[in-house]
Parts: structure tokens; sequence; C-alpha cells
């Protein structure tokens, strides 16, 4: 079996995606495509096809060419744009061949173990198997109508959902996806929509399969759903791994990574799950439950939980912060270091705030 993981650039996360792939935004300190990879390698599956933007250099210098996951790695360019997920099964044609594959979206966070997936799809002799989760707000994703345990239909962002379940964004293929690929047309929003090749398998005669996933994460387009990523992720730390110089004064709970280079001191508490990254400098502050800090950050009588700072970001102000996402290079500083007193800010394009 094949996989094919998608790492075209998309618009979702501004202000972040403005300078990045959003695939390549670290969650827990790794770049989100990593967990897809490593998630897909567990299973031995181990060629790999990676769906890039035509003029995309960025993934394959972070990703490789697949040895740091024990896979091998090609990367396949998503030619004439980002029309879909239809469109990326015809774009990969040639690197599948009449295999069965994996499509795994490269922006999805799944913690569910992925070999008894595998194994149903290979014992169930289904043309497809889709991964369904329940979610609050299904009519943002494809949803699947089920009758008497089938699926007979998915339908892409519906007005109505007919179930509570979204289809997540892992699904298995035999090469009858070629042919559903070929007989579908763009939909609403002028994509070849993955949920129409579901429908056309299901109304042709084809076995469509499920299976209810419970660990899933995918943002919404919204920069703050990375929170909640970065939680799914953190929550599954087994083990702290600390390096780097942390004095003695220096309180640390729960599971706690600290990379090579960082230097934690004074008064600091620091309650997991929290992941610090390379190269930091930490002073007197508290930082707590579900935060990851980038590399080479600097925080001096910080306070902060719940939240995400990227590479070089630096906080001195004793304000407590809490949900929040620092982009790479931003300083927050305390506001009466300068006059005339006030909220003093500087943020890019579609940022928010709330102050
Ligand atoms: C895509 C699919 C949608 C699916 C979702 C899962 O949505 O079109 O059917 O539920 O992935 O991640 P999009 O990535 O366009 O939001």
């Amino acid at each position: 079996m094949k996989a094919l993981v998608t790492a075209a650039r998309s618009n979702n996360l501004k202000p972040l995606t403005h300078t990045a792939n959003k695939h390549l935004i670290p969650l827990a300190n790794k770049p989100m495509i990593f967990y897809a990879l490593e998630h897909i390698a567990s299973a031995g599956i181990q060629d790999i096809g990676v769906i890039v933007s035509e003029d995309d250099t960025a993934v394959e210098s972070a990703v490789g060419d697949g040895t740091r996951f024990g896979a091998n790695i090609t990367y396949i360019k998503q030619t004439g744009g980002a029309l879909g997920l239809g469109h990326v099964v015809k774009v990969a044609k040639e690197f599948l061949g009449d295999e069965k594959f994996l499509l795994y979206l490269g922006d999805n966070i799944i913690n569910d173990d992925l070999a008894p997936l595998v194994q149903q799809f290979e014992q169930s002799g289904a043309n497809c198997l889709l991964s369904l989760a329940r979610v609050p707000n299904p009519h943002r994703f494809g949803v699947p109508e089920i009758r008497d345990g089938k699926i007979v239909r998915v339908e892409e962002r519906p007005v109505q959902p007919k179930s509570e379940y979204a289809v997540a964004g892992l699904y298995f293929y035999d090469s009858s996806a070629h042919l559903a690929a070929e007989n579908i047309k763009p939909g609403f929003r002028g994509d070849y929509e993955i949920s129409d090749i579901h429908t056309w398998l299901a109304q042709n005669g084809y076995n469509v399969q499920w299976a209810e996933i419970k660990n899933w994460w995918k943002d919404k387009g919204d920069p703050r759903d990375l929170l909640e990523g970065n939680k799914l992720i953190l929550s599954a730390f087994t083990k702290s791994k600390q390096e780097g110089v942390i004095e003695s004064s220096v309180k640390i709970e729960g599971e706690v990574e600290i990379g090579q280079g960082t230097r934690i001191g004074g008064k600091t508490l620091i309650r997991g799950p929290v992941s610090i990254a390379e190269y930091c400098l930490i002073k007197d502050s508290y930082i707590g439950p579900f935060t990851s800090l980038g590399n080479k950050v600097e925080m001096h009588g910080g306070n902060i939980e719940h939240s995400l700072v990227f590479d070089d970001a630096s906080i001195v102000t004793p304000a407590k912060i809490v949900d929040s996402v620092i982009g790479a290079g931003s300083t927050i500083s305390a506001k009466h270091f300068e006059m005339p007193e006030g909220n003093k800010i500087i943020v890019g394009e579609n940022s928010n705030l709330a102050i």
C-alpha cells in the first residue's frame, strides 16, 4: 500500500500563513506534517507521495527524502493550482498506479492507532474506507449520510448535515478512486471535492465503509485552532526529555520537554505538559500546561499558559498571557516601560488581539 500526504499551501490560519506553509507550522515544536508522516510510517507504509504546490521548495527542504521517518518520499507537484482533494488524486495517478493507497491530509493530527484501520481496510474488501469523527460543527466538513450502517453519500459543507460525523482527513482507497476522480466535476467552491469521489463510489455500486476515530484535530481556519492541536499532542506526552541548563531554583512539574542549549533560571515554575525548544532563555517566569515555546524564545518575568510561541519571540511582561499564538520574532513587553502609557501594538495583516 502507498500513501499520499497533502502539503500544498493554503490560506487558512492567516497571518501565520503569509510567511509559512501551514503544514510546516510547528505544534509541540515539530512541523505539523511530521505527525502525519510518522503516523503513516508507524503503520508500515513506506512509499509516500507528498503533494506540494508547484513553486514550493520549503516542504521538501524541511521533510527531506523520508529517511528520518524510515520511509521513501516522492514529491508530486499539484500542477494547475490547488483545485481540491479530488484533484490531488488526479495528479498522483502516475505515482499510485493500481495500488491501494491511504490519503492523509498533512494538516490533520490523528492520535488513534493507524494499524487497525489499515487492517480493517485490507480485510474488508472495501473499495474505500473513510475515517469519521463525531464533531459539534459538521457543517464545516464533508458529512456522510449513513443508512443501515452504510455510507450512501457524502456532502461537502452541508447546510443541514445528515449526521453528526465529519469525514476526517484519513481515507483508504483501491484503484476505483481514479475512475471516480475522472467522473466528478468541480463543486460550489470551484474545486474537485473529495466528497464527490465518495458519493460517486457509493452511488455506482462500490463498497464504501467507515471507521470512527476519536482523537482528531483539524483547524477551522483560525490560528487559535492551533492551540487545540498543540494540546492534543502535548496531552499524549509520555516522557520528559530535559536538556539544557536548569538551575536548582527552578521547579518543574509534569511532562516537560526542554531542548539543548536552553537556560532556565530564577524563580521559574514550569507545569507540564510543556514543550520548550532549543536555545531559549527563561528567568523568573511561569509556564503553564499546554504551552510550546519555539527556539531562542526569551522570557523574563513572564506568565503564560495554553499558548504557542514561535521562534525568536520575547516575552518581558508580567501580564498573564493565555490562549495565545505569538508569531516568530514578536515581542511582548510591559506597557509601563515606555511613556506615554497605553497599549502599544504593531501587528501584521489579519491578526487578532483581545486587550
Ligand atoms: C477537506 C475535505 C472535507 C474533510 C476535511 C477533513 O476539507 O474537503 O470533506 O472533512 O478536509 O480535514 P478542507 O481541508 O477543504 O477544509
